[in-house]
């Protein structure tokens, strides 16, 4: 198999785009890919102040490198969720990620809130996504960031749409843009700069570059069952994920009025947030 572009020896081949490409093709091709989106969807903006939300993982860790490679500048987040050997060396990798990248990686430990991980019950893997929001948010207001940017791929939003319109339930539609702007102050802008891009792509760009990053699910993960299934269809469909994600119109509706939580003064939905009410579950501090 011979690069299409170059004839070197091929590394991939991309069923989507029906071509096969070499090493550094490939890199060169990816950035291209992911400048191209945020450009379409005004996904980012060079003059505004960037935080990048980062796990350890292959996709948000090719993320930043092909941010700074396509001129981004930006500090990173990792959130510290407690959850033993997983955040250490989840940690290690996003350590490395900041010496090689030479990029400011904050640090914000969820014990410090007086719980981890590990002592949530019930829905674990809901407590955690809500802390996280609530920390991403919170810290990127508090140190003047515009905007917060997660390493959700075109699979996440494709895997999420069919979840919930299986499950009849509608209030999702902000989770499946690549952008949303706040509807209060103390709201910081969401973005997604990923949102067409696949898992294997970030794979192979997060290879051929060297970049550190934790192969491994959370031991509290859920069964990828929708992801699987999106996986699937795009092996029978090569291309599905990408126009489905491009074909998606959502529309956000702004709440028709806004609360703050009566404890820590967040937005919230009630007078409690949802983070506050897991707190007072959880932490013996609260
Ligand atoms: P997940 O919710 O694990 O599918 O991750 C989706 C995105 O959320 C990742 O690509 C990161 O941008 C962000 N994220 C997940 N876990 C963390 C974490 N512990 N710290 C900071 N950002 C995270
Ligand atoms: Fe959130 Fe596993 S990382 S529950
Ligand atoms: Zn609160």
């Amino acid at each position: 198999m011979k690069c299409k572009k170059c004839g070197k020896k091929a590394v991939a081949n991309l069923r989507a785009y029906r071509i096969s490409l070499c090493a550094d093709c490939y890199v060169e091709f990816y950035k291209r890919l992911v400048e191209r989106s945020i450009k379409k969807y005004k996904i980012l903006s060079k003059e505004e102040q960037i935080l990048l939300a980062v796990s350890g993982g292959k996709d948000s860790s090719a993320m930043a490198s092909v941010l700074k490679e396509i001129g981004f500048e930006f500090e990173m987040l990792y959130i510290d969720l407690g959850i033993g050997d997983y955040s250490r060396d989840s940690k290690q990798k996003v350590e490395e990620l900041s010496d090689l990248l030479k990029v400011r990686l904050n640090i914000v430990e969820l014990k410090d809130y007086g719980f981890t991980i590990p002592q949530a019950r019930g829905r674990v893997c809901s407590v955690c996504g809500t802390a996280k929001r609530y920390i991403m948010n919170r810290f990127a207001r508090e140190n003047g960031f515009d905007v917060v940017a997660t390493g959700h791929t075109a699979e996440d939003i494709a895997s999420f749409y069919l979840k919930n319109i299986a499950g009849n339930q509608q209030a999702f539609a902000e989770k499946l843009l690549p952008r949303i702007e706040p509807f209060d102050a103390k709201v910081v802008a969401r973005a997604r700069p990923l949102f067409e891009i696949s898992e294997k792509e970030n794979m192979l760009y997060a290879i051929l570059k060297k970049l550190p990053f934790k192969s491994g699910e959370c031991l509290y993960a859920p069964k990828p069952d929708w992801k699987e299934i999106v996986y699937d269809i795009e092996l029978k469909k090569p291309g599905f994920v990408k126009n489905f994600v491009r074909g998606l119109t959502v529309e956000v509706k702004k709440p028709s009025e806004t609360r703050y939580c009566s404890i820590c003064g967040e937005i919230a939905s009630g007078d409690i947030c949802s983070f506050c009410k897991i707190r007072s579950k959880f932490s013996k501090s609260f």
